[in-house]
């Protein structure tokens, strides 16, 4: 592990050295808090987390007048998004304390019993469940009907997550049974099964679209979309546990509370049993740890709380945690092995990731060889080399890590390792952008290949082809997929030389499995109906980085002309020339945009490219003229929802003849949303934002359509 493993011991800091690393931690674990419960993408394993906080924890108790405003024992996880409405938790969401050894849970038994002042031989009973590694939420209830459910957020105020939470079968929407108080929050863990999680990760790869870490990620990025109808289709599950606000209790301890929220119809866990010494818990723990691998979803470890409501009452909380509940955490699960090489593997989208491999060895019971190195600079961070001995863990994390390296055990000579800077699929130059926001480089290197670099080649062919680049029929990705590996269409231009080749050919494409005369035939026309095509799909088309429909139409409207276009893009090159100050000044166009277009028309490869679409009859017609005088003109207009009196690309088309910007999201420069029937996420984020909603005849009014 990083700077807390090597720290010196905390009896030996002085005071500057642990004000400077309170300072340091507080940072660090705020970090990490927005990076596991805002971006649901964590840099550093639960592990490493854990030991921060703690490091934190034992400076604090020795320095308590260092303890920092913004210090992680101030508060719990991060404060909430804002994209969707906020909750304030009548009583708050906080976290557990911590143990990681059978001596904290010995300590935690006496602890509460020293409190509570028990005698010898008085009985103490303490609940025993396993700890979901999942993400809590909160679910209001008055008379009995789901009114309201939250996530946690920064314990005192989450995120308005209902609609989301409704989808959930595992949540009743009306309490089952007699005597349900007027209010009663429960709360509980929403999570996916690991079967759920792998078949969600096959679709999203089948689509090209990311695929999630591990469960927990999947179901945080699944609860908090802002369209529930996503929500809904992805299943997930929820186990209650506690509970918030409520008007009155069901019951006068832990477990006749959870029994109760199986009467009322929740999902509990069933694994939860009433213990009656330290000694139960500790079998329990251990017990649950050897059925771990099987139970079908991720836990992280297993949550005692005293078992009577009194005495939980009696023992409260100190700062962020209930005295009478203990988190015991398992250990992560590790191992040493050798690193045999590094892998360069490129994604769809040109990424180039580093795969460890290593000498096979077995990780919590199961075998590893390839372990995930995340980036660049994290290669560089924990100096990995190759022939290194390194730990390596699975956590709940499906994807093995590379966490550290055994530097003792560093064969002499071993190289500092070098990342590539060529693409090891096609050789272009792999590079890092600059993030205009926040100036840094990106940790991801991708290849400037594009249609030439074979890993990318069928995704930017398939979107060359996509229903708003090219748009043609008959063309989709099984098609591409096949073309491309029997060597028939490689790039663009391949596919308007299709018909050619094929009458020259022997092998005619009517021939192929799949194929008919009829097909064949239907493909040609539908290929040939695309050589003349608008400049704004063109460009869409030729799928240069940061350039979606959006940015290619405001292309085409500066430029006309393809020829101008891509004529300025060459000259714009060159940082002193006109036509990079013309690129500039365009509404609309950073530095990231324009260093992308520059780069793309700047790569021998892709002016090929752009040759043989012209060599192949391919022509780009120029936007038709705009008006100027329309109501709408140099508005930023966003459609929602479904439109009755025209298609949504009719729409957009007429309205951007109009003089309107069209957007596909709205944001605080949105000066009017169309909001057609079931207008959905977008309306709510648009009243939020003041922008002035029309309907869709209002539009049509307007317009003077
Ligand atoms: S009890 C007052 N029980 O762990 C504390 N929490 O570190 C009430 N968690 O935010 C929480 N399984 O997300 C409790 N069986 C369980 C749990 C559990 C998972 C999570 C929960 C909470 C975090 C606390």
């Amino acid at each position: 592990m990083s700077k807390t493993g090597k720290a010196k011991p905390v009896d030996d800091l002085t005071e500057k050295e642990a004000s400077a690393e309170l300072e340091f931690l507080a940072a660090e674990i705020a970090r990490h808090n927005l990076a596991y419960h805002q971006k649901d993408a964590p840099e550093i394993s639960d592990a490493d987390y854990d030991a921060f906080v703690r490091r934190n924890d034992a400076i604090e108790a020795r320095f308590p007048e260092l303890v920092r405003d913004d210090s992680p024992s101030q508060s719990v996880g991060a404060a909430p998004a804002g994209a969707f409405g906020k909750v304030t938790h009548k009583v708050a969401m906080l976290s557990l304390s911590n143990g990681f050894s059978d001596e904290d849970v010995v300590e935690f038994w006496t602890r509460v019993t020293r409190f509570l002042n028990l005698k010898e031989g008085d009985a103490l009973e303490v609940t025993a469940e396993p700890k979901i590694d999942g993400l809590s939420a909160s679910l209001r209830y008055e008379h009995g009907k789901f009114v309201v459910g939250a996530t946690r957020g920064d314990g005192r105020e989450g995120e308005n997550v209902t609609e989301n939470l409704r989808t959930i079968k595992d949540i009743p929407a009306t309490l089952k049974g007699k005597n349900i108080p007027d209010v009663f929050e429960v709360r509980g863990e929403v999570y996916m099964s690991h079967a759920d999680f792998a078949a969600l990760n096959k679709r999203q790869e089948e689509a090209g679209k990311p695929v999630f870490a591990n469960p927990r990620n999947a179901a945080a990025g699944s609860l908090r979309q802002l369209d529930s109808k996503i929500t809904a289709s992805r299943p997930l599950r929820f186990f209650a546990y506690a509970w918030g606000d409520q008007s009155e209790m069901p019951a006068k301890t832990q477990a006749g509370v959870i029994e109760t929220f199986a009467k009322w119809g929740f999902e509990i866990n069933p694994l939860f049993r009433t213990c009656r010494s330290v000694e139960d818990l500790i079998t329990f723990y251990h017990d649950i740890e050897m059925q771990r691998a099987d139970l079908g979803y991720d836990i992280d470890g297993v949550v005692y709380k005293v078992n009577r409501l009194d005495f939980q009452q009696r023992l409260g909380f100190v700062s962020r945690s209930p005295r009478w509940a203990l988190a015991h955490k398992f250990p992560a699960e590790q191992a040493f092995t050798k690193l045999l090489g590094i892998d360069i593997q490129v994604g769809r989208t040109g990424a180039l990731t580093p795969v460890a491999r290593l000498e096979p060895v077995t990780v919590g019971g199961v075998v590893v060889s390839n372990a995930t190195l995340h980036n660049e600079d994290e290669i560089l961070r924990k100096d990995i080399r190759i022939g290194d001995t390194v730990v390596v863990q699975r956590a709940g994390d499906v994807i093995p890590q590379v966490v550290s390296v055994v530097l003792d055990k560093r064969p002499r000579g071993a190289e500092e390792y070098k990342f590539p800077e060529t693409c090891p699929a096609c050789g272009s130059h792999a590079v890092r952008e600059i993030n205009e926001k926040t100036g840094e480089m990106d940790v991801v290197r991708r290849c400037t290949g594009g249609l030439v670099c074979p890993a990318q080649a069928v995704e930017r062919l398939r979107h060359f082809v996509s229903r708003n680049a090219f748009d043609i029929e008959g063309l989709g990705e099984k098609q591409i997929a096949a073309f491309y590996a029997d060597g028939l269409i490689k790039q663009p231009g391949d596919i308007f030389t299709l018909e050619a080749r094929d009458a020259a050919g022997l092998k005619k494409l009517k021939d192929r499995e799949g194929w008919g005369g009829t097909s064949a035939k239907k493909l040609f026309a539908a290929i040939d109906d695309r050589r003349t095509i608008d400049i704004d799909r063109f460009i869409f088309g030729l799928g240069i980085r940061h350039v979606g429909e959006t940015n290619a139409r405001l292309l085409a409207r500066s430029y006309g002309t393809l020829e101008h276009f891509i004529e300025e893009m060459e000259k714009a090159a060159d940082p002193e020339s006109d036509a990079r100050r013309d690129l500039m000044s365009i509404d609309g166009v950073g530095n990231v945009l324009a260093e992308a277009l520059i780069d793309f028309f700047a790569e021998e490869h892709n002016r090929e490219v752009l040759k043989s679409l012209s060599d192949a009859g391919v022509v780009a017609m120029p936007l038709p003229a705009q008006e100027t005088s329309s109501p709408v003109a140099g508005k930023t207009v966003v459609f929602t929802g479904s439109l009755e009196r025209m298609t949504r690309a009719e729409a957009k088309a007429r309205a951007e003849q109009l003089g309107a910007k069209v957007a596909g999201s709205v944001s605080a420069k949105t000066d009017i949303l169309v909001a057609g029937a079931d207008a959905g996420s977008k309306l709510t984020k648009a009243a939020a934002l003041g922008v002035n909603v029309i309907s869709e005849d209002e539009w049509i009014e307007l317009a003077g359509l």
